[in-house]
């Protein structure tokens, strides 16, 4: 009797521990990074900011963010498609803004155009929240010709040409800079317990 509650006892111990090490960092500090992306660097320049972070918040993309009552903050990132939010983000926006104004703490934007002239970018993005975020960064993404749709293809085709630009692939993306945010977004967090 007593060999067999000690083993229930341990098959319970090691049950729990990898039970502790697969959650999510939901319960560790609540962050949740919802991003949305339609050629991948806004995913990693999302997961770059999480790595920032020291893996210190869960990431998920809009369209399967779900239900976050579990977090106690937020922070969003949106490529930039012909001025606006991905739709993925717009709808996410719309359906949960009233958790966004209350939990924000930071947005960053995914974009081409350099740093410096996207400011509008994220002005868009905070007045859609209807809320200000603590912080709030511009990065650049990458362009792979070959990811994108025929309908993306050619309207970016048609784009360059207009600006009388080459229309080539670019990989702007900088994962120091993204893991330098997540550190900042950490110290905000930090100041405020
Ligand atoms: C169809 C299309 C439209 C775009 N329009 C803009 C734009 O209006 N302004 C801008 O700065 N970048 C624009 N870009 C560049 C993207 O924002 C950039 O490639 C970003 O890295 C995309 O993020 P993603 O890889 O997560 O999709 C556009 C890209 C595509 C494919």
């Amino acid at each position: 009797m007593k060999i067999i509650s000690i083993a229930l006892l341990v098959v319970l111990g090691c049950g729990l521990a990898v039970f502790a090490a697969a959650a999510p960092a939901q319960g560790q500090n609540g962050v949740v990074i919802v991003y949305a992306s339609r050629y991948g660097s806004t995913a990693k320049t999302a997961e770059w900011i999480a790595e920032g972070m020291a893996g210190k918040a869960t990431v998920v993309s809009a369209g399967e963010a779900g239900d976050l009552g579990g977090y106690e903050k937020i922070i969003l990132g949106s490529g930039i498609y012909n001025d606006k939010l991905h739709v993925d983000m717009a709808a996410f926006l719309e359906k949960q803004g009233a958790e966004v104004q209350e939990k924000l703490i930071a947005l960053f934007v995914v974009c081409g155009a350099p740093p410096d002239q996207a400011g509008p970018y994220l002005e868009m993005f905070a007045e859609k929240c209807q809320a200000k975020p603590l912080l709030a960064r511009v990065f650049n993404g990458w362009m792979k010709k070959e990811l994108l749709s025929p309908e993306d293809y050619k309207g970016l085709e048609n784009y360059y040409k207009s600006v009388n630009q080459p229309f080539e692939n670019y990989d702007s993306t900088e994962k120091a800079k993204c893991f330098e945010f997540g550190k900042e977004i950490l110290a905000v967090l930090g100041e405020m317990k």
